[in-house]
């Protein structure tokens, strides 16, 4: 895999990209990815993909859009750069007798011809790229005149975006370094792809993420979202505590049950569909 990046003044991108690949590809992915197959689902019916298309998931992960978009009976090849994850692809497409073929590559650095997919989709995926216009540019190179861009992406100012804000006053993050969650402002991907849509239409979604209680959505994001757990191991002890609780006041704060019962905390993200020009 190619980790080269066009030249940036300030940021060392194959040193960072170094890095996030090692924080994804610890904890397991694939069990938090379990518990937004709903949001995969969604998506691929509101990009109204049909049978028989020709479809790249970029940042598949264990493969969430892959797999949704399979079972529509589309031709579907799900990248990302960790390959523990893409087995676990495997092995969900082989229990389901689907076919999904799962590569390992760089979101920046697509390894296909230009125009040869029909569709691609990213969910929370292609967002973590650390260049954003490099990774927008290479999905829409690689998807044909008239076919689709499917995204889905946190917002700012929800539970998942505040998550991050969070971890950034604990963790300074890389000077000069765009956030990943400026991919769920409307603005911001209307500059990313202007120039190669036709169309684009943004849909407000909400994901909720349920748990018994605040502390064992903070336990379990631990255990296996490797931002979050990364981040717990960059800190001191004292620090590890504050940053548990702040995590718990925060799912609190986006409860949809407002302390009434189990948790069901509401995260904000949006869903865009890029026809491509
Ligand atoms: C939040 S997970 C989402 C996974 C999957 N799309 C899903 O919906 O379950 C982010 C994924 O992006 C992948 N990723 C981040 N940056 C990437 C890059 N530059 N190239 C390939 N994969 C990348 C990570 O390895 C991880 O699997």
């Amino acid at each position: 895999m190619s980790m080269t990046q066009t030249a940036s003044p300030t940021i060392d991108f194959a040193a960072l990209k170094q890095r996030q690949q090692a924080t994804w590809a610890s904890g397991d992915f694939s069990v938090v990815g379990a518990r937004i197959v709903f949001q995969a689902e969604l998506l691929v019916e509101t990009a109204d993909l049909q049978s028989g298309w020709r479809v790249l998931d970029v940042a598949t992960g264990s493969g969430n859009a892959a797999l949704a978009a399979a079972r529509r009976g589309c031709h579907v090849v799900g990248l990302d750069y960790v390959p523990a994850l893409l087995e676990r692809g495997r092995q969900r497409a082989s229990a389901e007798q689907l076919s999904v073929e799962f590569l390992t590559g760089d979101a920046e650095d697509l390894p296909f011809p230009d125009a040869s997919f029909d569709a691609v989709t990213s969910i929370y995926g292609a967002m973590f790229a650390p260049n954003h216009e490099r990774a927008a540019l290479e999905m829409a190179r690689v998807c044909r005149q008239g076919g689709r861009i499917a995204l889905a992406c946190w917002t700012p100012g929800g539970f998942i975006g505040e998550t991050f804000k969070l971890f950034s006053r604990f963790i300074p993050p890389v000077a000069g370094l765009q956030p990943p969650v400026r991919w769920g402002e409307e603005a911001h991907q209307r500059k990313l792809f202007g120039a190669s849509a036709a169309s684009i239409a943004v849909y407000p979604r909400t994901a909720i993420f349920r748990f018994p209680s605040a502390e064992e959505n903070v336990a379990f994001f631990r255990t296996w979202y490797g931002p979050t757990l990364k981040a717990f191991e960059a800190l001191d002890a004292s620090r590890r505590e504050a940053l548990s609780r702040e995590l718990a006041e925060l799912a609190r704060r986006f409860d949809r049950n407002r302390g009434q019962g189990p948790i069901a905390i509401a995260a904000d993200y949006i869903e865009t569909v890029i026809t491509r020009a």
